[in-house]
């Protein structure tokens, strides 16, 4: 089978090639990646000699590219992992969330109809059910919970999932959707929480906690997600979503205290600063679907998978600190220092 994995040079969509193109030989996989600030060659270059694995450089809103491609290539599965996935920065400029996040979708399902795609299989998230309030542990996201999304990021994907449903219903499209929690583990970003704390802590400077820090995810090895939507990309019933995830949650404190802790970091770190507009509290994610209905099972637990995932960091500096050193800089200026987040 031929695929075409977008945003295969980010975080998740690069662990999901690597995965794919070690596990089925036999398949084709075409990465397209924009190659925006959070994707990264270096990334595939585990993979970028192996006869089944090729890289386009694209943009999934692009109509005229897309459907050249996919006259080109006769893909038989799409995995579409592109996206514009950090909150804080779809709070600071929303529109560029929704040419990628729903209209790239929307090209994306429109391509796969004309071109008779066998599955399109759309990489969602629990951000888009909103949030759980804190003091009620017994409840959790299941497939049937309310959209109710809280930021630009997580409308925009709510919006393209109903996209995705509504090619279904409409005109027939065989699609699934897999809707995530909080991912950790190689190639993570380090604007993001876990990666953050990681590098910011190996160079001794403060880590900052938004608002109290109780606020709660629900953790999982990235590792699992790719078992999960290869799972679902190959036996997921036509037309349904699946949720991800492995009950993992955590507070925020708790995981800025586990990381330092393991790191050998003192807790004088941590400091508290203004917390994000519109910050969810909880979530928490009920994996009973895809388990009792795809057999799937996460490998890792949030304890055996973060101090792997600290090795990795400690392993890989050069990926990272090439991050840290460029681009980001400004980013982080301008989004922790200029708001008195944190020191240069
Ligand atoms: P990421 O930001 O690390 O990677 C996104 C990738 O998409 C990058 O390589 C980027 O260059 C590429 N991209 C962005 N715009 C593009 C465009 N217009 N055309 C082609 N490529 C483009 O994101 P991630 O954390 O790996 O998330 C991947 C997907 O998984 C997203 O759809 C996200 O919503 C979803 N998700 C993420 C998490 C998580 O914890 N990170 C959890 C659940 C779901
Ligand atoms: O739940 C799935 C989602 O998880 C994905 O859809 C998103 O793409 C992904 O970015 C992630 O969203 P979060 O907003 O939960 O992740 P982030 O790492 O940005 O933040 C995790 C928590 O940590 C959140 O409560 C905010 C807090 N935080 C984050 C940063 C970057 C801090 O306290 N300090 C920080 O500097």
């Amino acid at each position: 089978m031929k695929f075409l994995v977008t945003g295969g040079a980010g975080f998740i969509g690069g662990n999901f090639v690597h995965y794919m193109v070690n596990k089925y030989p036999e398949d084709m996989i075409v990465n397209l990646d924009k190659l925006t600030y959070a994707g990264n060659l270096e990334t595939c270059k585990p993979v970028e000699d192996k006869p089944n694995y090729k890289f386009v450089k694209g943009d999934i809103a692009d109509r005229e590219f897309i459907f050249d491609l996919f006259e080109k290539e006769h893909f038989d599965v799409v995995v579409n992992f592109a996206a514009e996935s950090h909150v804080d920065r779809s709070i600071e400029d929303p529109e560029i969330f929704v040419k990628t996040n729903v209209m790239g979708t929307t090209t994306l399902l429109d391509a796969c109809v004309k071109y008779g795609i066998k599955r399109y299989h759309q990489v969602s998230t629990d951000e888009v059910y909103g949030d759980l309030p804190l003091d009620r542990p017994d409840l959790f996201f299941t497939e049937e919970t309310p959209l109710h999304t809280s930021s630009p990021y997580s409308s925009a994907k709510a919006s393209a999932d109903l996209f995705v449903l509504a090619y279904h219903r409409t005109y027939g499209l065989p699609v699934t959707i897999s809707r995530c929690s909080n991912n950790y583990g190689p190639y993570h970003f380090p604007e993001k929480l876990i990666p953050l704390i990681i590098s910011r802590a190996l160079n001794d400077e403060t880590i900052p906690v938004y608002g109290t820090g109780e606020n709660v995810r629900d953790w999982l090895h990235v590792y699992d997600h790719c078992t999960a939507i290869d799972l679902i990309v190959r036996n997921g019933r036509e037309g349904e979503v699946y949720n991800v995830g492995g009950h993992n949650e955590r507070t925020n404190l708790q995981v800025v205290k586990t990381v330092l802790k393991a790191l050998n970091k003192p807790e004088s770190l941590i400091t508290f600063v203004e917390d994000r507009k519109g910050h969810d509290r909880r979530y928490a994610i009920d994996p009973t679907k895809l388990e009792t209905e795809l057999g799937w099972q996460p490998k890792y637990t949030f304890d055996t998978g973060i101090p792997m995932t600290i090795q990795w960091y400690l392993d890989n500096k050069e990926w990272w600190e090439n991050i840290i050193s460029g681009e980001y800089q400004n980013y982080f200026e301008k989004m922790y220092v200029e708001k008195g987040r944190a020191e240069k």
